[in-house]
C-alpha cells in the first residue's frame, strides 16, 4: 500500500450538446473552457448523483440478472465508460430519461474488462469483486497509475484471496478465479475506498461472513450497502469502521437513487467563495460535507442546512486556513485543488497537506501561471493568498483540478482558458451550463 504515509448554449459547438439518447452520445470534449470574472454568483442549481457511487453501483448492477435501473445519473464520460464496460460483459444499458439508466444484466456474463476500457478510468477495477461473485473468475486489466502517481490494487487483490480467490498477475492483467468464495476477517492497512467495495461486493457471494476491518467510511460506501442490501443482501455497519457482510443469499435487481454528489457540491462552494455572491444548491447533502463547511466556515464562507439542499454565501474576501485531507470524515483529497484555488485568493498563507495520494499537488503549476503564490514541499503546500489571480491560459491535469482551474478562472483578472478539458467532462455534468445559471462569464470555445 501506498498512501503517503450541457444545456450551456455554446458560443461555437458545445461538447456535451444532443445529451438525450444512447449513452455513447457525449462527444470527447474538443472544445476549451473560457472564464472571466464577473457579477456575484446568484441562484440556485441541482446537484447530480455522485459519479464515485454510480460508478461503483453500475458494476454492483452486474451481481443480479435482470433489469436494474439507476436515477439521477450523471451525463459524464465515467459513466459512458462504465456503460461500454459493462456491454463488453454482456450487458444492455440506455438511459429512458435524461438521467434514468437501465442495465440488463443476462444470465451468463463475459467475465473480461479490456486494457482499453480500463486504462480510460481506473474505477473500472470495481467490477473485479462482482464479476467474481457472478462469474467465479474475472480477468481485469491492471489500471495502472494515473495524474495522481501510482495508484497500487494490492488491497483489494490481498483481502481478495483471504476470500479464497487466486490470483496470477501477468501480461497487464489480474487473472481471478475461485471455485467457492469463502467469507473471511479481512483488515485493510489504509481505509482504502476502492478495495472496501470490491471485498463487499465479492463477500456478498460469498459463503458465511466476511468482516472487513478499518473500512472506509465514505457516504458512497453506504450508498453501495444500501443498494446492495435492497438486492437482497446483508451488509451491516457500511459507515463505520467494521462492515460485516453475511454472504451467499440470491440477489434481484434493484431500482436506486444514489446519494448526491459532494464533490459536485463542493465545486460550486467554491465557485461561490471565490466569485462572491450567494447560491442554493438543491438537493446537496449537508450531512456528508460536515468537516468541509466548518472549514470554509474558518475561511468565512457562510453555510446553511436549509430544506432539500444547502445555502452557501460568501465573504467580502476569504480568510486562509489550515487543511489536511484525510479518509472520510476528514477533508476529502478530491475538495483538495479547489480548496488551494481559494486559498491562492484568500487573506493571509494557508498551509494544505495531502495525505492521501502521494503527488496530488500537479496542477499546483497551472495555478502559478495564473500568478498564484504556491510553494509545494513534500506534501504540503504553501499558499499565500493574493488579491487577484491574472487569466492565463492552463491545462486541466486530471478531473478535480480541472474543475478548480476553472473556478480559479472566475477571479482571474482577464481570461482564463482552460485546456485538456476532456478531464473535466469525465467527472463533471454540465460544468459550464450549471455556472452560466448563477450568472458566471464562462463558456465552451473552440480549441485554439
Ligand atoms: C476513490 C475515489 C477518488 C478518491 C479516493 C480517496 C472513485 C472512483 N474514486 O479512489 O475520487 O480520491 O477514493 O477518497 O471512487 N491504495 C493502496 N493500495 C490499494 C488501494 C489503495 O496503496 O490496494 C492507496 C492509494 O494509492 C491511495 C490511498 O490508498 O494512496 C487511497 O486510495 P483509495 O481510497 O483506494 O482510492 P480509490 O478507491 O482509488
Amino acid at each position: 500500500m501506498n498512501p503517503t504515509g450541457d444545456s450551456a448554449a455554446p458560443e461555437s459547438g458545445d461538447p456535451q450538446a444532443g445529451r438525450a439518447g444512447a449513452p455513447d452520445d457525449i462527444a470527447p470534449a474538443p472544445a476549451e473552457i473560457r472564464v472571466r470574472p464577473g457579477e456575484p454568483l446568484a441562484g440556485e442549481l441541482e446537484i447530480g448523483g455522485a459519479k464515485n457511487s454510480v460508478l461503483k453501483l453500475l458494476a454492483a448492477t452486474t451481481l443480479a440478472e435482470g433489469l436494474s435501473t439507476l436515477r439521477r445519473v450523471p451525463r459524464i464520460a465515467d459513466v459512458t465508460t462504465m456503460i461500454e464496460l459493462l456491454q463488453s460483459f454482456g450487458c444492455g444499458a440506455w438511459f429512458s430519461d435524461d438521467d434514468v439508466l437501465h442495465v440488463e444484466v443476462p444470465e451468463r456474463l463475459e467475465p473480461h474488462a479490456s486494457y482499453d476500457l480500463v486504462s480510460r478510468m481506473r474505477a473500472s477495477i470495481a467490477v473485479l469483486g462482482p464479476l467474481l461473485a457472478r462469474c467465479g473468475e474475472a480477468m481485469v486489466a491492471l489500471p495502472g497509475g494515473d495524474d495522481f502517481g501510482s495508484r497500487p490494487i494490492d488491497m483489494h487483490l490481498s483481502a481478495l484471496e483471504r476470500l479464497g480467490v487466486d490470483i496470477d498477475v501477468s501480461h497487464g492483467y489480474v487473472h481471478a478465479r475461485a471455485s467457492v468464495l469463502k467469507g473471511e476477517e479481512v483488515s485493510l492497512a489504509w481505509p482504502s475506498v476502492g478495495a472496501t467495495e470490491n471485498i463487499m461486493m465479492a463477500a456478498t457471494a460469498a459463503e458465511g461472513r466476511t468482516v472487513i476491518h478499518n473500512a472506509a467510511r465514505e457516504p458512497e460506501i453506504a450508498d453501495l450497502a444500501a443498494f446492495l442490501n435492497r438486492m437482497g443482501a446483508e451488509v451491516l455497519g457500511a459507515g463505520s469502521p467494521t462492515i460485516t457482510i453475511n454472504g451467499g443469499g440470491p440477489l434481484a435487481p434493484v431500482d436506486h437513487t444514489p446519494v448526491p454528489d459532494r464533490i459536485e457540491t463542493a465545486v460550486f462552494l467554491a465557485a461561490v467563495g471565490i466569485a462572491g455572491g450567494e447560491i442554493t444548491l438543491r438537493g446537496a447533502q449537508p450531512g456528508h460535507l460536515r468537516m468541509l463547511c466548518d472549514k470554509l466556515g474558518e475561511m468565512n464562507l457562510r453555510t446553511s442546512t436549509i430544506k432539500g439542499g444547502l445555502w452557501a454565501m460568501a465573504p467580502q474576501r476569504l480568510r486562509a486556513t489550515e487543511i489536511v485531507t484525510l479518509p472520510y470524515p476528514g477533508v476529502a483529497t478530491d475538495y483538495q485543488p479547489l480548496l488551494v484555488a481559494m486559498l491562492s485568493l484568500a487573506e493571509g498563507v494557508g498551509l494544505v497537506t495531502e495525505n492521501v495520494f502521494a503527488n496530488r499537488f500537479r496542477y499546483v503549476g497551472e495555478l502559478v501561471r495564473m500568478g498564484a503564490d504556491i510553494r509545494v514541499e513534500g506534501r504540503c503546500a504553501i499558499v499565500r493568498g493574493r488579491e487577484r489571480l491574472s487569466g492565463a491560459p492552463v491545462r486541466a491535469t486530471d478531473i478535480r483540478a480541472g474543475a478548480a482551474l476553472v473556478v480559479a478562472g472566475l477571479g482571474a483578472e482577464g481570461e482564463t482558458i482552460v485546456r485538456d478539458t476532456h478531464h473535466i467532462s469525465r467527472g463533471h455534468e454540465d460544468l459550464v451550463g450549471k455556472l452560466q445559471s448563477l450568472g458566471a462569464d464562462v463558456a465552451w470555445v473552440p480549441a485554439g
